[in-house]
């Protein structure tokens, strides 16, 4: 066993609330054990989850004080007996809690290499993308030669399974407002739909012969409901995997046979389609599939670790791109 204690600055939530419970701590890090490794945090990638566990009014409670930050990328600098990484390799994660930090350790199965054609940046904004993407991609099986709808294909999740989804022979509908159209076309979707110029209902029945899709990814909820019901084909399937228009309606059944007898559902981690075990190599195939498309990654703001109340605040205003902590970068 290694001996050896490292020392970290660290953001922790106080108390539930909102972005001002936030406060930097330094504290001790236990030695290293069996396959935990060392990494030395260069980007923290913040995710609209966080928010809601933060506030208390997510499914998922974690008891406070707690140590935020779940996604990032990063260098490996020590490991202990068992872990298979070596120091100096570049890695990034989701599901590492409290890496929100200079310093993190992890199990090294749950750290996935980052790939040669990407930064730490996009590693830190497409991981915790890339295990929800793998997880949809599994929730409703879709046989090559599908086509499905996703919305917010040119945001986080959405960029990501439009990419997953197109390497499997799954053909792609997305959906972005203005210029992200770009976007979704780069992510591999067939056809890009601009839902501040275009009828989504008719550009989805003229692309589909008016027959509508297999399935329907949404991440928006309220405001995209009915038009999602809208979109499937009989015996088709919504998905639905947030909220960011606020709280869904209740499910009425005669809408659904109305619909065609379709499926509706909430996609979330108790959804059991992904094992804690395999979070790293999930993540770790989905960086593959979107480092071959050279994606686009936007970043809406870099913030460093003593700003993380600023960041945080920065990311409920919904950016175009992703929020990012660089907890080693001095501030400036
Ligand atoms: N269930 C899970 O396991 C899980 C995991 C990860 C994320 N999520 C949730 O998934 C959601 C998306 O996360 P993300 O990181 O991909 O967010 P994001 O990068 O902000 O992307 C969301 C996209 O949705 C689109 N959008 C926003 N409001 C809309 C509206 N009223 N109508 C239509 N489209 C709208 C926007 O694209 P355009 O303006 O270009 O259309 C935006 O880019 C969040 O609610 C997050 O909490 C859930």
């Amino acid at each position: 066993m290694r001996t050896e204690r490292f020392n970290r600055r660290v953001a922790w939530v106080r108390e539930p609330g909102g972005t001002d419970v936030h406060e930097i701590r330094a504290e001790t890090l236990p030695p290293l054990t069996h396959d935990a490794v060392l990494v030395r945090v260069e980007a923290v990638g913040l995710n609209h989850v966080e928010t809601l566990v933060r506030r208390g009014t997510y499914a998922v409670k974690i008891p406070c004080p707690y140590a935020a930050g779940i996604e990032g990328s990063g260098v490996v600098i020590d490991r202990g007996p068992d872990a298979d990484l070596e120091p100096g390799t570049r890695v990034a994660w989701t599901a590492v809690f409290g890496c929100c930090a200079t310093v993190v350790i992890a199990p090294a199965s749950r750290l996935a290499r980052l790939p040669d054609g990407l930064d730490f940046e996009a590693g830190a904004s497409l991981s915790h993308a890339g295990m929800t993407a793998a997880g949809l991609a599994r929730h409703w099986p879709l046989a090559a030669g599908a086509t499905v709808v996703v919305w917010g294909a040119a945001g986080g999740v959405g960029q990501v399974l439009t990419a997953l989804l197109e390497s499997r022979g799954v053909r792609v509908i997305g959906i972005a407002s203005g210029e992200r159209v770009a976007a979704v076309r780069a992510a591999g979707a067939a056809c890009a739909v601009d839902r501040t110029r275009e009828n989504v209902l008719q550009a989805v029945r003229d692309q589909t012969n008016g027959r509508g899709v297999a399935a329907v990814f949404d991440p928006v909820g309220s405001a995209t409901y009915r038009t999602s019901l809208g979109l499937l084909a009989p015996r088709g399937c919504l998905v639905n995997y947030g909220q960011l228009s606020g709280s869904l309606p209740d499910v009425d059944l005669e809408d659904v046979m109305e619909a065609g007898s379709v499926f509706v559902t909430k996609y979330g981690p108790k959804a059991g389609v992904v094992g804690q075990h395999e979070i790293g190599s999930l993540v770790a195939e989905t960086l593959q599939v979107v480092a071959a498309r050279s994606l686009p990654v936007p970043i809406a703001g870099r913030f460093p670790l003593e700003q993380v109340a600023e960041a945080y605040r920065a990311l409920e205003a919904v950016p175009p791109g992703k929020i990012l902590i660089l907890p080693n970068q001095p501030v400036g």
